[in-house]
């Protein structure tokens, strides 16, 4: 587990203003790459977690240089403990850390019984497990300060059991549950969670997942940066639930709405056509 600050001077003081510390997983990619980009323009010093070095090493110096921030890098594989101890160590060294985005995250597509177990359980370890202990780790130090914030991005798939998605929705079924709980433990401490329910977003998720995009209408999609845009505005107003964009505001109190029973037999068969299944 490597750790490099991006610039040889990065743990002075910033020139850029306070110091305000970000930490965000995933940050290679996607949705965590656009918090980045918009945390640094907010004046935020950060920490990029994610596995691909070059991608977070270029980013980094990138912020860096264009917004005057302190941004090291911290190269972890978080579906491993070693990946996720080095994070926690990293949140446990950082007293001052104001937000944790716990972004990282992936999902398989295909019938539960024909995909590899082995990728299963990553999906978990990652989605799930990293996360949990990352808001653990975070939550210490913010709850003895009293303020600080928490992201947890999940997903619309976590409303509903998803047929074809079916580890994948149930991780971010996890993460909903999760999410609330302890925002309601952190009443009145001046802590925050939110969690971060996107629909439909390019970034290389569909990819990783193996998902065909071709079904999916135009309408349906949104970017990274307003994901961003939604959850940080969410954030400012003390939302616990942010849902990005007006459609996925209605298809989310929808599948909130929908018995199960029809959620999962509709879900099933929508899903197998969507994703090519
Ligand atoms: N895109 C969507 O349609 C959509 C919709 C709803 C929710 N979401 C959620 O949004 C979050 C971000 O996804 P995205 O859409 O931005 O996908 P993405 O473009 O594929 O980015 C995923 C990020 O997670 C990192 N990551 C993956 N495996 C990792 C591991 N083992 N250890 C550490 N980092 C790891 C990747 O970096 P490395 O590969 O470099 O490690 C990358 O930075 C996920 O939690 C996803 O479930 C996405």
């Amino acid at each position: 587990m490597s750790q490099a600050p991006s610039t040889p001077d990065s743990r002075e003081a910033s020139p850029g203003g306070p110091h305000r510390l970000a930490l965000v997983t995933g940050a290679s990619a996607g949705i965590g790459a656009a918090f980045a980009e918009r945390l640094a323009r907010d004046a935020y010093d950060l920490v990029l977690v994610a596995r691909r070095r070059e991608r977070l090493d270029e980013l980094a110096e990138r912020l860096a240089r264009t917004h005057g921030r302190r941004v090291d890098v911290l190269v972890a594989d978080l579906t491993t403990s070693e990946g996720v101890r080095a994070v926690e160590a990293r949140i446990a060294a950082e007293p001052t850390l104001e937000l944790l985005v716990n972004n990282a995250g992936f999902g398989t597509s295909g019938a539960f019984a024909d995909l590899d177990c082995d990728g299963e359980e990553e999906e978990v370890r990652l989605n799930v497990l990293a996360l949990l202990r990352l808001t653990h780790a975070a939550l210490a130090a913010m709850k003895a300060r009293g303020h600080g914030s928490v992201i947890n991005v999940s997903s619309l798939a976590g409303f509903q059991p998803g047929p074809y998605n079916a580890t994948y929705s149930a991780t971010k079924a996890f993460v909903n549950a999760f999410t609330q709980a302890v925002s309601e433990e952190l009443r009145g401490t001046g802590v925050r969670l939110q969690l971060l329910c996107p629909g439909f977003t390019r970034t290389e998720f569909q990819d990783v997942a193996g998902v065909r995009t071709e079904g999916i209408p135009d309408f349906a999609w949104m970017s990274a940066e307003a994901v961003v845009e939604a959850s940080l505005a969410g954030l400012r107003s003390g939302d616990l639930l942010v849902i990005p964009g007006g459609g996925n505001k209605v298809l989310g109190a929808l599948l909130r709405s929908v018995p199960s029973a029809v959620a999962r037999r509709v879900g099933g068969v929508v899903l197998r056509r969507t994703l090519g299944k």
